[in-house]
């Protein structure tokens, strides 16, 4: 990310190399004695991140429309674990008190999501827009330009306006294609003069896959034989046609923002991915280091080959077969090098297994992958480890061997580090005082923050910017309120009032001082 491109005479070109975090060699890291932003390339972004549905609330305030998200929480109020977005943590209000925080951080940059139908509550632009809610987006924008904060917006971050799945069944359909297009062109000229930095969909792996495979996530759709709460869809079909119409829009919003949207000019638009990195479940088992690759094209190279090269892996092709869409040849040129960046969301690793008898007759994606991911090793031995609060295993080498991979397979692309952070649920235990003493939380932000200090300044790898997933605990999908993830404590039964935890205090005195990297344990926990 870093600077927008600009037209530039000689000058200006030779100023913008020299102050360039990478050169033809690589990243420059300065030598410094602690870890902290100082070695870091310059004009490196620190930042943190959020998205619409999970912090704004206010979902009935100025004429906003409801996404799929709202009515699926109200409906099946049992798989959002009760919880649903109404007040979440009251953001549409309270964005100036949330600035304060990331200034407090000393942070650079935020990450926010554009809600899809608080612009168009019904999804097109003809059936109404909302004054207000492109407004809120502009006053929330200009107070963080007024902050120094960069913003980098999303798209869409899984919110499809239920207006559009009740019509034609949202992503389902490539009526899509046309609706998203309209929408992303509204956004991009309306604030692409504010905003130079731009996500088109957030994880469409989770996406197509929570949402049509497996029936975690809204809509919640998949085949009874993955989840017994599903009442309609087809696994080991939906989510293929999804993610195909999925990246046709990508591809198209990408056209737009290239070629009609003169506000748009130097700004920069990728994809927000959310691979996993595997280590073989048995090391000494040929078959189950093959199913690496294929784990990594299934998790990544489906949206992400697809970006870069223009179509999807072949060995997807060859085992999903007629399930699996085609592109025509216009379509891939457009999609071919639509990225001008590419977006990381990095949590956690699994050791992966290969599957050598797959059930024809319950098809799924994963089983498509011919793969299980395992959190143990045919050793028994557990990736990384997971305090018993933790959401999900703690691996911060996998966040380095995933860049590397990133740099070697698709060409040294520019990397953004859209998400990473450590989830919780604190159960009955969850307090105030406990949730701010999260001291796991501070050990996964430093030891994380090492990792991708070594992917650039030992691996060359060229990332620009790196967003911790989230500023404040926020609404955690299926998970509610339950699962936390932010620097900054959520008192849900106190007003909403935010604490700082320990971790916002590390990230603080990261982005000033740092701590000599000899004192951070590069163990996992
Ligand atoms: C998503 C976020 C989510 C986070 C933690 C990512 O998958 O983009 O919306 O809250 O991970 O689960």
């Amino acid at each position: 990310m870093g600077f927008p491109k600009l037209p530039l005479l000689g000058l200006f070109l030779l100023l913008a190399i020299l102050n360039s975090p990478a050169s033809a060699d690589g990243p420059i890291c300065p030598q410094t004695e602690t870890l902290s932003r100082a070695s870091f390339p310059k004009g490196f972004l620190f930042g943190t991140a959020s998205a619409a549905f999970q912090v704004e609330g206010a979902v009935e305030e100025a004429c906003r429309g409801p996404s799929v998200w709202d009515i699926y929480c109200r409906k099946y109020a049992f798989r959002c674990s009760g919880d649903n977005g109404d007040v979440a943590t009251d953001f549409y209000h309270r964005y100036k008190e949330d600035i304060k925080l990331m200034k407090n951080l000393n942070s650079d940059a935020f990450r926010l999501s554009i809600s899809w139908s608080r612009i168009f509550p019904h999804g097109r632009k003809e059936k109404g827009v909302s004054k207000a809610g492109v407004q809120f987006y502009h006053d929330l924008i200009d107070e963080l330009i007024k902050n120094d904060l960069t913003p980098l917006v999303t798209v869409f971050h899984w919110d499809t306006p239920s207006d559009l799945e009740d019509e034609y069944g949202g992503f389902l359909s490539q009526n899509i294609v046309k609706d998203f297009m309209e929408y992303a062109e509204f956004v991009f000229n309306e604030y692409g003069d504010k905003v130079k930095n731009w996500v088109t969909f957030n994880e469409p792996w989770v996406f197509s896959r929570a949402g049509y495979d497996e029936g975690k996530k809204a809509p919640g759709r998949c085949s009874k034989y993955q989840n017994e709460f599903c009442d309609d869809g087809r696994s080991g079909y939906e989510a293929y046609l999804v993610s195909h119409n999925l990246l046709i829009s990508h591809a198209e919003a990408v056209y737009i923002f290239r070629n009609k949207c003169e506000k748009c000019k130097g700004g920069k638009i990728g994809i927000a991915h959310s691979p996993a990195w595997f280590e073989p479940h048995d090391f000494n088992d040929a078959q189950d280091g093959a199913s690496i690759e294929r784990s990594l094209d299934f998790m990544m190279g489906w949206h992400l080959d697809t970006t870069m090269f223009g179509d999807y892996p072949q060995r997807m092709k060859d085992v999903v077969g007629h399930r699996l869409p085609r592109f025509s040849r216009e379509q891939m040129a457009k999609l071919k090098n639509s990225a001008d960046f590419v977006g990381i969301n990095y949590y956690s690793s699994r050791f992966s297994n290969y599957v050598e008898k797959p059930d024809p007759s319950k098809p799924s994606w994963m089983q498509d992958a011919l793969t299980t991911w395992e959190e143990k090793n045919v050793f028994g031995v557990s990736i990384g480890s997971k305090p018993t609060t933790g959401a999900l295993e703690v691996y911060s080498r996998g966040l380095r061997k995933l860049l590397k991979y990133i740099k070697d397979k698709y060409n040294n692309p520019e990397i953004v580090i859209t998400e990473n952070g450590y989830g919780e649920h604190l159960e009955d235990k969850d307090s105030v005082e406990l949730g701010t003493k999260d001291y796991n939380r501070r050990i996964y932000l430093m030891r994380h923050l090492l990792s991708l200090h070594e992917a650039i300044c030992e691996d060359g790898v060229n990332v620009t910017s790196y967003f911790h997933w989230a500023l404040t605990d926020n609404f955690e999908w299926q998970n509610g309120y339950k699962h936390r993830f932010g620097l900054y404590y959520i008192d849900y039964k106190n007003n909403l009032t935010r604490h700082e935890k320990e971790s916002a205090k590390y990230y603080k005195h990261f982005l000033s001082q740092g701590t000599p990297p000899s004192k951070i344990k590069k163990d996992e926990l």
